[in-house]
């Protein structure tokens, strides 16, 4: 009979795709999809450590597995992802029903994981990894993630994935652009280039040289691109964004704070000065682009006056949106054992200030573009209003429109008629 397998995604988009390569490689393998974990001979929990919250769902999660075990013995499961990563082969230990435990960098080993003898382990940093070659099994048929780099090098001294996604590697530009050609073929109309710091993608072409080729691909309508770090993103490559078409006018540039003390212990490389000169350059380029960016929220040390500082960036800088985070500490990464940790009622009352002021920005923002004419790509029907479309716009705002027999994948011009703080409201131009 034919085995099922449910993975249960946590976290970001690069594990979402991560997920997509899973079940491509495992249906390649001969297993089948299934959404219910209880008709599942193997359950995988593909992890996110980049925060204590996303590691406690995990946990939880992992808990509640036991009890399957216990129905039917036979069952598999398979940690995977950054927590995989992270705690290795003491997952055996802290869960005894444990199969199989694999880290981001040895996806590949689901192609054979039928014939592993449980408890197994791939955990190995992996250099030449050929992920690329790993088929994705996607859902959509209208817009892709594509994998374009692995890894990270910046070692922010907050953040784990250097120690979980090892090494930047970048992939072959000859091969993302066969993948995309073919997601073209398949009436894909939308990608999303992904990597820990796309501007640092650098193989037989850099980033814009990357972006140029990919906007020649026939059937693609729009390319966008997460994430890029503000210390790489050059005036070429804003350029490049700005002359490409099919390139959107959107850009997520982590912040993270407005002090100049904490971003020099973040080792984020930047001041907030040349930061806000390359925010001005994206402005002055490429007209009506729209920026989000990350803040984090009680980083240790950050003193009352850091912290106004960021609440001042925000004004000044008015982003179209951001993520906001209270500072977690993380395993193995420097700013774990900096002095001053900041106590957690602190953090949320900063992070809340921040959430305020932000949803303030955000829709004076979106009330300012009411009346416009923007071009959307209709993604289906909303997930809450089943009454009406949702498409985004190319600066990314999600716009809702009245149900019609407009199809997924259309294009289409709308008139804002009324902006909300997560959404606009639109009425279709014939
Ligand atoms: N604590 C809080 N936020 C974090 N991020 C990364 N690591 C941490 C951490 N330890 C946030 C950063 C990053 C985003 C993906 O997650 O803002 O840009
Ligand atoms: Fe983490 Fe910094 Fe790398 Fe982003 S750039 S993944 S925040 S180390």
């Amino acid at each position: 009979m034919t085995k099922k397998v449910y993975i249960h995604t946590f976290g970001c988009q690069m594990n979402v795709h991560d997920t997509e390569k899973m079940y491509g490689v495992l249906l390649q393998s001969g297993y089948q999809r299934t959404e219910s974990p209880h008709a599942a001979d193997l359950i995988i929990l593909n992890t996110c450590s980049i925060r204590q919250k996303a590691e406690q769902k995990f946990y939880s999660e992992l808990g509640r597995l036991k009890s399957y075990k216990k129905i039917r013995s036979d069952i598999k499961i398979a940690i995977a992802g950054c927590i995989a990563q992270q705690e290795g082969n003491n997952l055996f230990k802290k869960a005894p029903y444990v199969d199989y435990v694999f880290g981001p960098q040895n996806i590949q080993v689901l192609r054979s994981i039928a014939g592993k003898r449980p408890p197994y382990s791939a955990l190995e940093e992996n250099p030449d990894i050929e992920l690329h070659d790993l088929p994705a099994e996607r859902d959509d048929g209208i817009k892709a993630w594509i994998s374009i780099m692995y890894g990270c090098n910046n070692f922010c001294s907050y953040c784990v994935v250097p120690y979980t996604r090892g090494r930047e590697r970048s992939r072959p530009s000859e091969n993302i652009y066969a993948e995309v050609s073919q997601l073209a073929e398949k009436g894909y109309k939308e990608i999303t280039l992904l990597g820990q710091n796309v501007n640092s993608y650098a193989s037989d072409v850099d980033f814009a040289g990357l972006l140029k080729k990919l906007n020649g691909i026939d059937g693609i309508e729009r390319i966008r691109f997460v994430t890029s770090h503000p210390k790489d993103l050059s005036l070429g490559l804003i350029h490049a964004i700005a002359d490409l078409p099919k390139v959107c006018e959107n850009i997520h540039l982590p912040l993270q704070s407005g002090s100049n003390a904490v971003l020099m212990r973040m080792n984020r490389g930047y001041t907030y000065e040349g930061y806000v000169n390359k925010i001005g350059a994206l402005k002055n380029v490429i007209p009506g682009i729209s920026i989000t960016s990350d803040i984090i929220a009680g980083f240790p040390g950050e003193s009352d006056d850091d912290h106004v500082q960021t609440i001042q960036a925000l004004k000044e800088i008015c982003f179209d949106g951001i993520f906001a985070f209270m500072f977690s500490s993380r395993p193995h990464t420097r700013a774990a054992a900096y002095e001053n940790q900041i106590p957690e009622d602190i953090r949320l009352q900063r992070l809340s200030e921040i959430l305020k002021l932000q949803d303030e920005i955000t829709l004076r923002k979106n009330k300012a573009i009411e009346g416009s004419v923007q071009q959307i790509l209709i993604e289906g029907t909303s997930e809450t209003d089943k009454q009406s479309l949702m498409g985004k716009t190319r600066t990314n705002k999600v716009v809702t429109i009245l149900k019609t027999n407009i199809p997924k994948g259309s294009l289409i011009d709308v008139e804002i008629v009324k902006a909300r703080k997560h959404s606009l409201e639109g009425i279709p131009l014939s």
